[in-house]
């Protein structure tokens, strides 16, 4: 793939993804009058890159090409919404599927059934509708969902165990996979205590 077919590939998944963004900042918004009572605490996207893109085509045996990206590849826009409580997580990924002109292509809930290792997060890829001169496609788009609490959780798995063979791994696996148990217990727990407190007025 040149430079130049990679950025003719990446145009129409960064307009979905720009798309997507909005959408979900229009529900944000409506989801919470003042920015103490808004479900999205932050919100990060990339495009992945060229490398990246040639990486997991060769990973998947295929070749390199920008039409085995394009059909292989459902991460080549990807979201990653961070929120307070698994309610808004909930909340946010049911009001982005009922828009009717997006399509659902996959949903994976490691949150009600997280991964062995105790990885935790709400994963939808959306197909978004893009209109070019003659017709329309769609291009689908990673959303990942998380809580304050899955994110850090991900973020140090990913810095530590991440193409790591650590000498005591089987003692950092049970640990990891205790932390994950300890921190969806605070995470309830706080959720509870929000729900119970009394908005100041302001
Ligand atoms: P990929 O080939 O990595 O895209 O995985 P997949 O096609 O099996 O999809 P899945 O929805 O399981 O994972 C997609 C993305 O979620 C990954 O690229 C990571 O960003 C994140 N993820 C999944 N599992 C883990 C995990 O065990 N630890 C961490 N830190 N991140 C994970
Ligand atoms: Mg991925």
């Amino acid at each position: 793939m040149t430079n130049e077919q990679y950025y003719t590939l990446i145009q129409p998944y960064t307009d979905a993804m720009n798309l997507i963004l909005t959408r979900l900042d229009v529900l944000n918004h409506q989801a919470g009058e003042h920015e103490q009572s808004r479900p999205i605490h932050s919100i990060t996207n990339r495009i992945k890159e060229k490398n990246s893109i040639e990486n997991k085509l060769r990973k998947k045996h295929s070749d390199l090409s920008v039409n085995s990206a394009r059909t292989l590849l459902k991460d080549i826009a990807g979201i990653r919404v961070i929120c307070f409580f698994e309610r808004d997580i909930r909340l946010l990924a049911g009001c982005l599927k009922k828009q009717t002109d997006l399509i659902v292509i996959s949903e994976k809930d490691y949150i009600k059934n997280p991964k062995p290792n105790g990885y935790r997060s709400f994963h939808l890829i959306i197909g978004v509708p893009i209109y070019h001169l003659e017709g329309m496609e769609y291009y689908p788009v990673e959303i990942q969902f998380r809580t304050i609490s899955m994110d850090f959780w991900a973020a140090m798995e990913h810095r530590i165990c991440y193409k790591n063979q650590p000498f005591n791994e089987m003692e950092m696996r049970s640990a990891f996979l205790q932390y994950s148990d300890i921190l969806e217990k605070m995470e309830k727990s706080f959720e509870v205590y929000s729900e119970n407190a009394i908005e100041q007025p302001t």
